[in-house]
């Protein structure tokens, strides 16, 4: 029997839901989106999820890193504005209306610090990747005035809320919305079927993905997207929601039965777009 608190997305919503530009829109209202992400260790999560947010409709997309992830941003994406960060702190950034937090930022001290001065900001933060491992060490960092969407895998997930993966795994809908009540948060946890949960909503389940995008780099994707979608305005909810379905079609699109590259989502979410477009 269909759950009355579990609902499906289909084109429509997402058609509904999607922010498209007015006649008089210009890049600043359109939204700015701040990607902290990379480090000199991990290059690629910060490309891939610019790449998802310049693909997803931000006005603009403010990468902030340190030297090596700048290199490696600024030579795949000339559209994203860079700062390089010299010390972990966000105040050279300049104005942004939502922050993409985690994909390869690293643990340690300096990543620690900047994801603290992003958290104290006051727009919503998308919580991904390393960050939630930061956050899972103190998750006094989830407490803040503006909104937080979190992106987990299941391990990331289990970390979070202290149980085991084999456990989330067997029940991942009850587990989503427990830890979007006990953290306060919105909650898409990711997997073959994504689940986004948000406390006094009904849970959204998403299945247009394909297992070609079971590859490394896909969820630094998802969160650029999913990312760019808040600073447009969307609530955590909607954002999660939209990110889910155009991410999962954008895979099945640029899969067509064969092998994929998490690029290639990145690159396929406009046709994802014109395919869920009625009359806009
Ligand atoms: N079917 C459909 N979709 C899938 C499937 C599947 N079988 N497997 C994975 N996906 C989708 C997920 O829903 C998600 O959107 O692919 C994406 C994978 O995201 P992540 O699990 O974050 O994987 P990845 O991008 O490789 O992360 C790289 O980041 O989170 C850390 O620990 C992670 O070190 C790893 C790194
Ligand atoms: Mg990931």
């Amino acid at each position: 029997l269909p759950d009355p608190d579990v609902a499906a997305l289909t084109d429509s919503d997402v058609d509904v839901l999607l922010p498209r530009p007015g006649k008089e829109s210009d890049k600043y209202r359109r939204g700015v989106l701040g990607v902290a992400a990379g480090s000199d260790l991990y290059t690629g999560a910060a490309v891939l999820a610019v790449g998802g947010a310049l693909r997803a409709g931000a006005g603009m997309v403010r990468y902030a890193g340190p030297a090596a992830p700048v290199a490696q941003v600024r030579a795949h994406w000339p559209e994203a504005v860079i700062t390089q960060l010299e010390r972990p702190s966000i105040d050279d950034v300049g104005r942004v209306q939502a922050w993409v937090l985690g994909p390869g930022l690293g643990t340690d001290d300096w990543a620690h610090e900047l994801a603290a001065r992003v958290l104290e900001s006051h727009v919503p933060v998308l919580i991904d990747a390393d960050a939630l491992t930061l956050v899972a060490r103190e998750r006094s960092l989830l407490f803040r005035s503006a909104p937080v969407l979190i992106t987990p895998h299941a391990g990331e997930l289990a970390r979070l809320i202290r149980v085991d993966r084999d456990d989330i795994e067997a029940a991942r809908l009850e587990y989503t919305r427990r830890a979007a009540a006990e953290l306060g948060v919105t909650v898409l946890l990711k997997g073959s079927t994504t689940v986004i949960a948000e406390d006094s909503r009904p849970a959204r389940v998403n299945g247009t993905g394909t297992s070609w995008l079971a590859t490394g780099g896909t969820g630094d994707v998802l969160s650029g997207v999913a990312g760019s979608l808040l600073a447009q305005g969307l609530s955590c909810y909607d954002a999660a929601a939209c990110a889910a379905y155009l991410h999962g079609l954008a895979g099945r699109m640029a899969a067509d039965g064969a092998p994929l590259a998490a690029a290639d989502v990145a690159t396929a979410i406009p046709a994802a777009i014109r395919a869920v477009s009625g009359d806009n």
